[in-house]
């Protein structure tokens, strides 16, 4: 496995509708990251990892496609990135079954996604749950990835890749990389309805961007966003709580218009918040528009996304055997 290159592997979970957030913290990155380094570029649909959670196995193939179709709508590129379905490559699971037994369990018991996650469904703490990481882990290295575009509620996932590529190859030898995980600077983007939590879709309907939202909903939502009374901004206030909506409409500005909305509030006060949502909506609808028109032309001819997924899916299968093939070896079962 060559480790002079940088390999850039990351998954997204189908489970629904994609927000700001998601875009903001990791997608945004992965689109970058194919110009930088075109052909060596892994991104796939996390359909194993979303299994985790309880879902309606006849929607499974409609959230893939429509998952697929915001990607490719927000310009992933198939000729610079292979974009695949997770599952398409069943070796990922072995080589999961094979990191397990390199894996500490405490290492997982203080996974603090796993903690959350076990809270938020206490009926159903599955071992997949608690699995997760090493599958993720076989993911990345499966590929010998050895750079991974995610948000910062990751970190800890790629943290306990390297741990597990460094028992592995402690055992059997070298053969996985360090993995190190990128994230993109900016902003947390924060809910709209609660501004001093992380946007989230478990916090209701109300309280994020859907990047699919049209331009009236966008304006709707973001008219919920609570603010403050006096129209006075100065950057110390913005970080308190009182001005948390304030400031996600400033950073959302940033964010999809790149002007220092901050530095131009301040030198326009008192600001009046009816319009600088009126202006946060256009900037968020701006951004996107180019996005829902493809995302609709492409979801008018799913055969051809099943189509990029197929060839994709064979060109990871591909490399994923010759690492098995390795594997395998190195671990005497072959
Ligand atoms: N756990 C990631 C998330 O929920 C998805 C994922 C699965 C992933 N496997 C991965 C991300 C491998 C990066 C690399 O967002």
């Amino acid at each position: 496995m060559k480790k002079d290159a940088t390999i850039v592997v990351s998954g997204a979970q189908p489970t629904g509708e994609l927000h700001i957030g998601n875009w903001a913290g990791s997608l945004r990155n992965w689109l970058a990251l194919q110009d930088a380094h075109p052909e060596r570029c892994w991104f796939f649909i996390a359909d194993y990892h979303a299994m985790t959670i309880a879902y309606d196995p006849k929607e499974m193939q409609h959230r893939i496609l429509d998952l697929a179709a915001s990607l490719l709508a927000l310009g992933l590129d198939p000729k610079k990135s292979t974009l695949f379905v997770q599952s398409d490559v069943p070796e990922v699971v072995e080589l999961g079954w094979i990191f397990n037994t390199v894996t500490p369990v405490a290492e997982m018991e203080r996974m603090t996604q796993y903690k959350d996650k076990a809270e938020r469904q206490e009926k159903n703490i599955n071992m997949g749950l608690m699995d997760y990481p090493v599958l993720q882990a076989a993911d990345i290295l499966i590929y010998g990835g050895n750079a991974v575009p995610v948000g910062q509620d990751q970190v800890q996932h790629v943290e306990t890749t390297r741990v597990i590529a460094r028992n592995f190859n402690k055992r059997f030898g070298n053969v996985f990389p360090e993995a190190k995980e990128l994230l993109t600077e900016t902003p947390k983007i924060m809910s709209l309805t609660e501004p001093t939590k992380k946007m989230s879709k478990s916090h209701g309907p109300k309280s994020y961007l859907a990047l699919d939202d049209e331009p009236e909903d966008i304006l709707k939502k973001l008219k919920g966003v609570p603010t403050e009374p006096s129209g006075t901004i100065t950057d110390a206030l913005l970080k308190t709580e009182a001005y948390a909506g304030v400031a996600l409409l400033l950073d959302l500005i940033e964010l999809c218009d790149g002007k220092d909305a901050r530095k131009e509030a301040i030198a326009s006060q008192p600001v009046k918040y009816g319009d600088l949502k009126k202006r946060a909506a256009e900037a968020v609808a701006g951004r996107f528009a180019d996005y829902r028109a493809k995302k609709k032309e492409l979801m008018k001819n799913p055969d051809r996304i099943r189509m990029v997924l197929a060839s994709g899916g064979a060109k990871a299968r591909a490399v994923a055997k010759q690492t098995m093939d390795t594997v395998l070896r190195a671990t005497g079962l072959r």
